[in-house]
C-alpha cells in the first residue's frame, strides 16, 4: 500500500523524507515522488521503480512531502506517481487510500476549467483545494472544506506554496504526526519513517487534521475546531514498526485480514447489492457462458477450488478449478462460451500466465483476480478484479487468500444474479454475510492465544492430516500447505470421507488430525469421521462453530469460529489454519517469512 512522509523544519527536509520513504519500502510500491518548497515555488521529482541513490541529490529545502505509490487507480507511470498538484502548481498532494467519488468530483472540476494531468483519484484533491482557496479562505480552511466532499478512504499530506504550510489529514487510512521538540515536525503513514528522529508520536483519528509549521503541530477537525491530542512514546525499533509490532510479516498479514477484506469489498458493496464496475461487460453477458474454469497454483489454486463450489452452487454451471500448471498440457474443453478466472496474488506466476494465454487462445473470456496492479497476468487478462490487499511480504500467502475468496464470492453472486439464477433476497443475504466478515475475522483472531497453546502441544509432530468436506475441503488443502511450507512438517489433506479408503491406516496417537467441523450440510458426516479417528487413537483438532459443546467433548483440541453463510464460512475457517501453522513454525524456529526453497512468486515454469 502507499506510503506518506512529510518533514517541516529540517534544513535537509528532502533527504529526511527520502530516508523515510526508504523505511516504508516494505509496504511495497511501484513509483515514488517528492515535492519541496523552494522560496515561492514547489519543485517535484517523481519516478517509476525503486528509490535510487540518485534521488539523494535533491536540492536543499526545509519543507518537503513524499510518497511511495502502490497503484490502485491509474497505471504505473511517472505521471500517475505522487505528488499531484493543482492547475497553478502551488498546491502539492500525496495520498494513501481510495477516493470513491472522484469521477463525479473530477467532472465537476473540469467543468470549472480545471485541467487534469493524471489518471489518479488523488489529483482531484489538489484541484478541490485550489477551488476552495479561490473563496479567499485560509489553506487550512480550504483543505478541511475539500476533505468533507470526499467519500472513501484517505490519508493525505498537502503542501501550500503561498503559506509554506503542510497539512495532514485522515479518514479510514493511517497517518501519524511527530515532533522532536526542536522545531522539526513529521508526518508519516507509520512510525517506521521517522523513528530515527523521534519516538514521540501522535496518531490521528478519522476526521482529524494537523497543521505543521511554527515548530509545533496544531490538531483540529475538518471544521478547524482545535483538538487536544496526547503524544505517545514509541517503544518499537524500526524493524518492529515495519511489522506493526508483530514478530513476522506473516503474522502482521494474518492480523491485517479484517481490514484487507474490507478493502477488497470497498466501493463494491452498495446497500444490499454488489457493483463490480470493472467487470460489468462480462456480467452483462453472463447468460452466454456455459462453463467456468478457475486457474491458479498453490494457495491460489485452493482459492479456485472454493470458487468451484460457490459458482456451482449459485450459478448452476459446470465449474472446474484447474491446476494452471496442468491446464495447457491437456486439450481443455475451453471455447468462446467459457469464462476463465485466473487467480494470482503476484500476477506473475509463470504457470498461471501461461494458462491465461492458453485460455485466451481458445477463445475464452479471461477475468483475473490479482493483488499486484499492472502485473503480467492483469495486463494479459480481458478484465481484472484487484483485491487491494496491499503488498504481501510473507512468502506464505494469507491475506491474499482470504481476499481472493471474498472476491470470488462477490463475482459468483453478481454472475448468478445477472444470469437470473438467484433473486434479490439471496443477493441481500450473501451481501449481509460479506459485510459481517471483517468483524467475524476479528473474533477468530482473538483466539490466537488459545491456538498458540495448541501449537505448543503439536509442534514436535512429524506428520499431520487435514480433513474437510464440501466447500471446506479446499480449506483443509490450504491448511496442510500452510503447515508444510513454513514448519516443514509433512501434512496432507483430503475430503474427510476419503480417509476410509486407505489413509486411515496412518492414524495413530502421534498423528494430529485437523478437522473442519462447522455446522453445515456435512456436519453429521464429519462427526462420524471424527469418531473413526478417535477410535484409532488419533488426536483430533477441530475447527467448530462457537458453542458446539458436543464437539468440545469429542475433540482433543477445539478452535471456535463464528458461524457465517455456508458459502462464506471457508474465509473464516482459513484463519485458524494460518495461525496454527504460524505458531508451530515459529516454535520450531523456522524462517517463517522466508521458508527454505520457496519464492514469493514462482516466475519460472
Ligand atoms: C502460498 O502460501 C504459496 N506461497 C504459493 O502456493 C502461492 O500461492 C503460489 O505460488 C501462487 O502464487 P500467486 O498467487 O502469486 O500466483
Amino acid at each position: 500500500m502507499c506510503g506518506i512522509v512529510a518533514c517541516v523544519g529540517d534544513s535537509n527536509a528532502p533527504g529526511v523524507v527520502l530516508e523515510g520513504l526508504k523505511r516504508l519500502e516494505y509496504r511495497g510500491y511501484d513509483s515514488w515522488g517528492i515535492a519541496s518548497l523552494h522560496g515561492n515555488s514547489i519543485s517535484i521529482s517523481k519516478k517509476v521503480g525503486r528509490i535510487s541513490e540518485a534521488a539523494a541529490a535533491l536540492p536543499a529545502a526545509s519543507v518537503s512531502i513524499g510518497h511511495t505509490r502502490w497503484a490502485t487507480h491509474g497505471g504505473v507511470t511517472e505521471c500517475n506517481a505522487h505528488p499531484h498538484t493543482d492547475c497553478s502548481g502551488g498546491i502539492a498532494i500525496v495520498h494513501n487510500g481510495i477516493i470513491e467519488n472522484y469521477s463525479a468530483l473530477k467532472k465537476s472540476l473540469e467543468l470549472k476549467g480545471h485541467i487534469f494531468k493524471s489518471e489518479t483519484d488523488t489529483e482531484v484533491i489538489a484541484h478541490l483545494i485550489e477551488e476552495e482557496k479561490k473563496k479567499g479562505v485560509s489553506f487550512a480552511r480550504a483543505v478541511g472544506d475539500s476533505l468533507r466532499c470526499l467519500e472513501g478512504s484517505f490519508a493525505i499530506a498537502a503542501l501550500d506554496c503561498a503559506s509554506g504550510a503542510v497539512i495532514g489529514a485522515r479518514k479510514n487510512s493511517p497517518l501519524v504526526a511527530a515532533f522532536d521538540g526542536n522545531g522539526k515536525c513529521f508526518l508519516a503513514s507509520d512510525v517506521t519513517a521517522f523513528l530515527q528522529h523521534t519516538k514521540k508520536a501522535v496518531f490521528l483519528d478519522d476526521g482529524e487534521m494537523v497543521s505543521l509549521g511554527n515548530g509545533r503541530p496544531v490538531f483540529t477537525d475538518f471544521s478547524l475546531r482545535e483538538i487536544k491530542k496526547t503524544p505517545v512514546e514509541i517503544s518499537w525499533s524500526s524493524e518492529q514498526a515495519e511489522k506493526m509490532g508483530h514478530k513476522h510479516f506473516m503474522l502482521k498479514e494474518i492480523f491485517e485480514q479484517p481490514e484487507k477484506i474490507a478493502a477488497t469489498m470497498q466501493n463494491r458493496l452498495s446497500g444490499g447489492s454488489i457493483t463490480l464496475k470493472e467487470i460489468a461487460p462480462v456480467l452483462r453477458k453472463a447468460k452466454q457462458f456455459d462453463r467456468v474454469v478457475l486457474l491458479g497454483c498453490g494457495t491460489a489454486y485452493y482459492a479456485g477450488m472454493v470458487g468451484e463450489y460457490v459458482f456451482e452452487e449459485l450459478c448452476g454451471l459446470p465449474v472446474q478449478a484447474e491446476y494452471a500448471s496442468e491446464f495447457r498440457y491437456r486439450k481443455p474443453a475451453v471455447g468462446k462460451k467459457t469464462l476463465a478466472i485466473a487467480i494470482s496474488q503476484s500476477g506473475e506466476t509463470a504457470d498461471t500466465l501461461a494458462a491465461v494465454r492458453e485460455a485466451k487462445a481458445r477463445g475464452a473470456t479471461v477475468v483475473s483476480i490479482v493483488n499486484v496492479v499492472g502485473s503480467a497476468i492483469a495486463r494479459e487478462s480481458d478484465f481484472v478484479f484487484y483485491i487491494n490487499a496491499g503488498p504481501e511480504i510473507g512468502v506464505a500467502s494469507t491475506k491474499a487468500f482470504t481476499c481472493q475468496l471474498t472476491a470470488l464470492a462477490m463475482l459468483a453472486v453478481s454472475f448468478a444474479a445477472e444470469s437470473g439464477k438467484i433473486g434479490e433476497a439471496a443477493v441481500k443475504e450473501l451481501v449481509g454475510g460479506l459485510r459481517m466478515l471483517p468483524q467475524q475475522l476479528e473474533a477468530v483472531l482473538q483466539e490466537s492465544g488459545r491456538i498458540k497453546e495448541i501449537a505448543k502441544r503439536y509442534s514436535d509432530r512429524r506428520n499431520a492430516l487435514f480433513l474437510g468436506r464440501g466447500v471446506n475441503y479446499p480449506i483443509a488443502m490450504e491448511g496442510a500447505l500452510k503447515l508444510k511450507e513454513i514448519s516443514y512438517i509433512h501434512a496432507e489433506a483430503m475430503p474427510a470421507a476419503e480417509m476410509k479408503h486407505g489413509p486411515i491406516a496412518l492414524i495413530d496417537k502421534q498423528m494430529p488430525v485437523v478437522f473442519i467441523a462447522v455446522k453445515d450440510r456435512s456436519y453429521e458426516k464429519i462427526l462420524g469421521n471424527i469418531e473413526e479417528v478417535k477410535a484409532r487413537g488419533g488426536k483430533v483438532i477441530a475447527i467448530a462453530n462457537s458453542g458446539d459443546s458436543h464437539l468440545q467433548q469429542k475433540a482433543d483440541e477445539i478452535i471456535f469460529v463464528p458461524k457465517a453463510h455456508e458459502l462464506l464460512q471457508p474465509i473464516i475457517n482459513a484463519v485458524p489454519m494460518q495461525l496454527l501453522a504460524y505458531y508451530i513454525a515459529d516454535i520450531r524456529g523456522c524462517d517463517v517469512d522466508k521458508p527454505r526453497n520457496l519464492a514469493k512468486s514462482v516466475t519460472v515454469e
